[in-house]
């Protein structure tokens, strides 16, 4: 059993500090918003992710999960700092390491002697080796050790990974860290820190890469009267291929692909190498969401009067299963479409307020609401509950029944059944 502190209390903070107390770790967990910690000593979650509640709460019965603000109180005692800070995109895309030289700055003198910094964040390549420099702490070593998991899924995906990548420049310091998941069956990939940041990007890079070309396959299946599901259903099976992230979408997006695939063109930049084929995936991906919106737009009666159109979104997350809103294609989509001076009314089963960046948005109750006088009905994330609607209470309330689907959620043959005209991707 190790004495841990867990640096940010965000998605991957609060899964790392409640999976690694589940393992049996002795964790603290910090955070500079207070609230945040109010909120988790009072028994609340600040974020919806399955499983992580009763986690939470076990662990903190347990005693081996406390909270506190501010990293030092966490730091001073831990042989582990656990880092999970935020790493936003700059304006030009390279990685805004503003939170990690503050928290180093924070516990750089405190720490005790012979600990050891895990960054758990996603950073560009050379950031170890650069909070190495920043720390100048010759007695403790910064240990790359990225986290894959994928938000709505988080707890399975933290203590059911894939693969666990460490990363450090001494196998001794790589190994004491690849011991705290001792209780994991899962490889364990070993290598310098370095090559554990790039893992992490690369993984992500190629995910995001899939999903442009998923994407640019299912346009191309439009033009030539080809069916997407069935082409991906075809290559899918194909093991070199493999099933996931196949589905085709509005476009790519949330809290990490967009800023990890810019960063990782900027890393490319830096030392040289132009990265066109990633550069590429990227604006492609901005072409999909204009696509998405052109598509909804096209279904409006009157193309001289947006203002008097009215367009229902269902779902506004950037997937289903989470609350996290952070460059969500739907968001993307929709501020194409009040560019346009078209009224649009939203509805997710985990957004209860006005969304910050889009004031014109109305937050609708539910999916009837949103319905309601609507022109359009589109779909832009995959919540399982939109497949169990009264879709002839949804025809009655509209003012045309039209679905564009963006996520193919919905049987075609379903929809027309019941009067509507549906437009889906790829199809
Ligand atoms: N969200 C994901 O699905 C996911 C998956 C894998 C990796 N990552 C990476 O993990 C990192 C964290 O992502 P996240 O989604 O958990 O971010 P987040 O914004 O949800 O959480 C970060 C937390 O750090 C806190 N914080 C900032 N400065 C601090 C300081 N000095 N001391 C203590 N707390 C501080 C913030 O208040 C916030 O609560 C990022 O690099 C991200 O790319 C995220």
């Amino acid at each position: 059993m190790a004495d841990i502190a867990v640096i940010g209390a965000g998605y991957v903070g609060l899964t790392t500090g409640a999976c690694l107390a589940s393992l049996g770790h002795n964790v603290t967990i910090a955070d500079i918003d207070e609230k945040k910690i109010q909120d988790l000593e009072a028994g609340k979650i600040p974020i919806f992710e399955p499983g992580l509640e009763e986690l939470v709460s076990t662990a903190v019965s347990d005693n081996n999960l406390h909270f506190v603000v501010g990293a030092r109180s966490a730091s001073a005692t831990a042989q582990f700092h656990f880092l999970c800070l935020p790493t936003p995109p700059k304006s030009d895309g390279t990685t805004d390491m503003q939170y990690f030289h503050a928290a180093i700055e924070e516990i750089r003198e405190i720490i005790p002697p012979e600990s050891i910094i895990v960054n758990k964040s996603t950073l560009p390549v050379g950031s170890a080796s650069n909070i190495q420099n920043l720390l100048s702490r010759k007695d403790v070593e910064i240990v790359s050790n990225p986290e894959f998991l994928s938000e709505g899924n988080a707890v399975q995906d933290f203590l059911n990974p894939a693969r666990i990548v460490v990363g450090a420049e001494s196998d001794e310091t790589a190994t004491k860290v690849a011991a705290l998941y001792s209780k994991i069956d899962t490889p364990i990939v070993l290598t310098d820190a370095a090559s554990a940041e790039l893992t992490k990007h690369t993984a992500n890079a190629f995910l995001a890469m899939k999903l442009t070309f998923v994407n640019e396959i299912a346009a191309l299946c439009e033009l030539v009267g080809a069916n997407i599901t069935d082409v991906t259903k075809g290559i899918g099976l194909d093991p070199r291929i493999g099933s996931s992230y196949l589905q085709p979408g509005p476009g790519w997006g949330g809290s990490c692909f967009p800023k990890d695939s810019s960063s990782l063109v900027q890393t490319a930049k830096r030392v040289g190498f132009d990265f066109e084929l990633l550069e590429k995936a990227i604006d492609r991906n901005q072409i999909h969401l204009e696509r998405t919106a052109k598509k909804i737009m096209d279904e409006l009666p009157d193309k001289n009067a947006h203002k008097d159109g009215k367009i229902a979104v269902l779902g506004l997350t950037f997937k289903a299963g989470t609350d996290d809103l952070r460059s969500s294609p739907s968001l993307a989509v929709i501020g194409y479409l009040l560019a346009e001076d078209v009224q649009v009314a939203g509805y997710d089963p985990m957004v209860f307020e006005a969304v910050e960046e889009l004031e014109e948005l109305d937050i609708a109750s539910d999916s009837y609401q949103a319905a309601l006088g609507a022109d359009v009905l589109a779909i832009l994330t995959e919540w399982e509950e939109f497949t169990d609607l009264d879709f002839g209470k949804i025809r009655d309330v509209m003012r045309q029944p039209v679905i564009v689907d963006a996520r193919n959620l919905l049987r075609r043959r379903d929809m027309e059944d019941q009067g509507f005209r549906y437009i889906g991707i790829g199809q």
